[in-house]
Order: C-alpha cells, then sequence, then structure tokens
C-alpha cells in the first residue's frame, strides 16, 4: 500500500473526516485520558498501564522521544492516584546548573554557600505527601544521583550545608529521552539508581509509530488553538491532512501541536489546504530512511541514531511487501526470525493499527 493509500485507510476509519471533512467534531471521550489523545493500540496500551500503576507507590520511569507526552502522562499519574490533592512538584533535572540542582532537590540551610542568606526547602520537602517528577534525569551527575539514590532507598536526605535529616514521604516519576540501559553500560549513569529507577517502564511511542492518532490531534488542536486565539478555522482538507498523517514528526505531538496552533493564527478562518502546510511536509516520505544526519554542537546519540535508520528501513520493507514478512526479510537480506525480533523489538505495526 503507497503511503497516500496507507493516510486514506487511517481517515477512513477515523470517523471524524469521513462525512465531512471541513466540520469539526468533538472528541470521544473513550479517546481521551485526563487530555491526553491516543486511539490507537499504543497509546491505549500507555493508558491502561497508567491506570494500573497510578494508586501504588512504585517509582515509574518514563521514557520516549522529545515531545511525546512525557511530562502529560507524568502529572496524569500523580491526578489518577490517591495523591491527587497533594502537591506535584516537578524539575527538570537538565536545565538547572548543577551546582544549584542539589539545593533546589534538598534545600539549603541559611549560610549553606554564598548568597544563601535565608534557608530554604528543596522540592523533595515541598512534595511531601505527592509526587516529584525528575524530568530529563539522564542528566543528572554522578554525585548528585548517588543522593537521589539514597531518597528513594531510605526517604530521607540532609539539606545542603545541615546536618539534620529530613525524612519525606514521596512518590517519584521520573522521565528522560536518553537510553539509560546504555548511559549505565557507558558508565554515565549509576546501574544502582538505574535498577532503583527501573521499577514500572513506561515507554511513550513516537508519533510516526502510531499515525493513526494523528487525525484526532489535529482536531483536538484546531479547536484548541481556535479558541485560544479567537480564530474560526473549519477544518483542514483531505490531502493536507494524508500529508500530516504521511510525515515523520521528528518533534513528535509537541511539533504537530505548534505546527497546527501557527496554521490556525496566521490562516484565521476558512479551511486549512495543501497550500498553508509548510514545505518539510510536502516533500517528505515518511519512511525513507532518514538521510545524513549532521552533527550538533551538542552531538547525537549514535545508538539512538543508528536505531532509527534501523526502523525507518524495515517499515519501508515491510510496507513495499505489504507486511509479508518472508519478502520482507529477502528485501533486506535477513533471515526471518532476524526480522521478527527487530519488530518485536522496535514494537512495529501497520500504521493503521
Ligand atoms: N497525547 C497527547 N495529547 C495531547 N497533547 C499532547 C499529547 N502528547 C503531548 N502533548 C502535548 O505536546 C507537548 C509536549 O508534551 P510533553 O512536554 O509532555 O513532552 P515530553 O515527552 O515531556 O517532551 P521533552 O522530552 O521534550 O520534555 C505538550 O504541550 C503536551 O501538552
Ligand atoms: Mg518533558
Amino acid at each position: 500500500m503507497g503511503n497516500f493509500a496507507v493516510g486514506k485507510k487511517i481517515m477512513e476509519e477515523t470517523d471524524l473526516f469521513v462525512k465531512n471533512s471541513m466540520v469539526l467534531e468533538r472528541l470521544k471521550d473513550e479517546y481521551r485520558f485526563n487530555d491526553i489523545i491516543g486511539q490507537s493500540e499504543k497509546m491505549q496500551d500507555v493508558f491502561r498501564l497508567v491506570e494500573k500503576v497510578a494508586d501504588c507507590d512504585s517509582t515509574i520511569l518514563i521514557t520516549g522521544e522529545t515531545g511525546t507526552g512525557k511530562g502529560l502522562v507524568a502529572r496524569a499519574i500523580h491526578q489518577n492516584s490517591q495523591r491527587r490533592n497533594k502537591p506535584f512538584i516537578s524539575i527538570n533535572c537538565g536545565a538547572i546548573p548543577e551546582n544549584l540542582l542539589e539545593s533546589e532537590l534538598f534545600g539549603h540551610v541559611r549560610g549553606a554557600f554564598t548568597g544563601a542568606t535565608t534557608s530554604k526547602q528543596g522540592k523533595f520537602e515541598l512534595a511531601n505527601g505527592g509526587t516529584i517528577f525528575l524530568d530529563e534525569i539522564g542528566d543528572m551527575s554522578p554525585d548528585l544521583q548517588v543522593k537521589v539514590l539514597k531518597v528513594l532507598e531510605e526517604g530521607e536526605f540532609e539539606q545542603v550545608g545541615g546536618s539534620k535529616t529530613i525524612k519525606v514521604d514521596v512518590r517519584i516519576i521520573a522521565a528522560t529521552h536518553r537510553y539509560l540501559a546504555e548511559e549505565v553500560q557507558r558508565g554515565n549513569f549509576r546501574d544502582d539508581l538505574f535498577y532503583r529507577l527501573y521499577v514500572i517502564p513506561l515507554n511513550l511511542p513516537s508519533l510516526r509509530d502510531r499515525r493513526s492518532d494523528i487525525p484526532h490531534l489535529v482536531s483536538y488542536f484546531l479547536e484548541k488553538s481556535n479558541r485560544n486565539n479567537k480564530r474560526q478555522i473549519k477544518g483542514i482538507s483531505e490531502e493536507a491532512l494524508e500529508l500530516m498523517i504521511r510525515y515523520s514528526w521528528p518533534g513528535n505531538v509537541r511539533e504537530l501541536k505548534n505546527m497546527v496552533e501557527r496554521l490556525v493564527v496566521l490562516k484565521g478562518d476558512g479551511e486549512i489546504t495543501v497550500r498553508d502546510l509548510p514545505a518539510e511536509l510536502k516533500s517528505t516520505n515518511s519512511y525513507e530512511a532518514p538521510g545524513m544526519i549532521e552533527i550538533t554542537d551538542d552531538g547525537i546519540c549514535l545508538n539512538s541514531a543508528v536505531t532509527e535508520f534501523e526502523k525507518a528501513l524495515i517499515l519501508q520493507s515491510l510496507e513495499k511487501t505489504k507486511w509479508v514478512k518472508n519478502k520482507a526479510a529477502k528485501l533486506l537480506h535477513l533471515n526471518r526470525t532476524t526480522l521478527v525480533e527487530k519488530i518485536k523489538r522496535h514494537r512495529l505495526q501497520p500504521c493503521n493499527a
């Protein structure tokens, strides 16, 4: 099935756009989970897991590419737990300079360092009774990893410069866009902390692995952007939606959300058509293997780039052969079992699944 045909099939199965692609309809409640849109099997699996684990106190490690909704899911877990009336405190461990992060997490006593004119409670204390969300935990320094491990194991810590041990009752949710297991192998992340965090892993699928959610997300964000910006966009043409379904969305839902908002604000009213879409949507073949990737000053993760490359080639071969695995394996010069193993590992499904 060609990519256009795939897009069309998804649209036909999406009751939102079948009868009148220009009319926005309210999304069905069963497709929502506290404002998290996800009707695909993969997202329904995520919702089922969230429901199962929300009410226990086990540590959860949320992984997934940038923009897949890790922050959103962390909050949903808290909101569905018995701790919902207590604080949900979020801290981005990658965005705070290392020397400040310790005092942000654990607080400090007066005079602990130059400028500490008063004592200050840290995020762990502020979250007492509730949930702390340690975002981008993979970016934390080894020294701090030891201290976080202690809170996980004993539920206690000392403020910076303090000697009093503080006990807290906090549920920990951590998130990272890194492959933590690889960071452990490279010696960048402590294995004891990794295993302590890896109690309940929750992986959020990338948007290109659940394309059937795209029409729902587009509709949801169109409606929201109209409301927030006082615009009257009536809908999106079938052809434009097909291009959105085919696109690879490297920035996942965040990229889609921002694009829809931009289209709504700039166009203002009427229907969004192919002419309104940015060039990258019109030129991309979503199953094409990514081309040469530029290494930025921040560097790139070779392993994840290679994984993405492998996934794209496997998907391309499966689409070419209508998911007949024997034929796809032949195209890739693999034996069938190896291919099946890789499909499982990458959790690949036909894109109308
Ligand atoms: N399934 C979804 N339904 C509705 N909105 C979503 C969904 N997933 C993500 N979003 C929205 O997309 C944006 C990005 O989500 P979020 O910040 O949770 O991603 P993230 O995985 O934490 O990204 P990063 O790794 O860059 O921090 C947010 O505005 C969020 O509200
Ligand atoms: Mg985030």
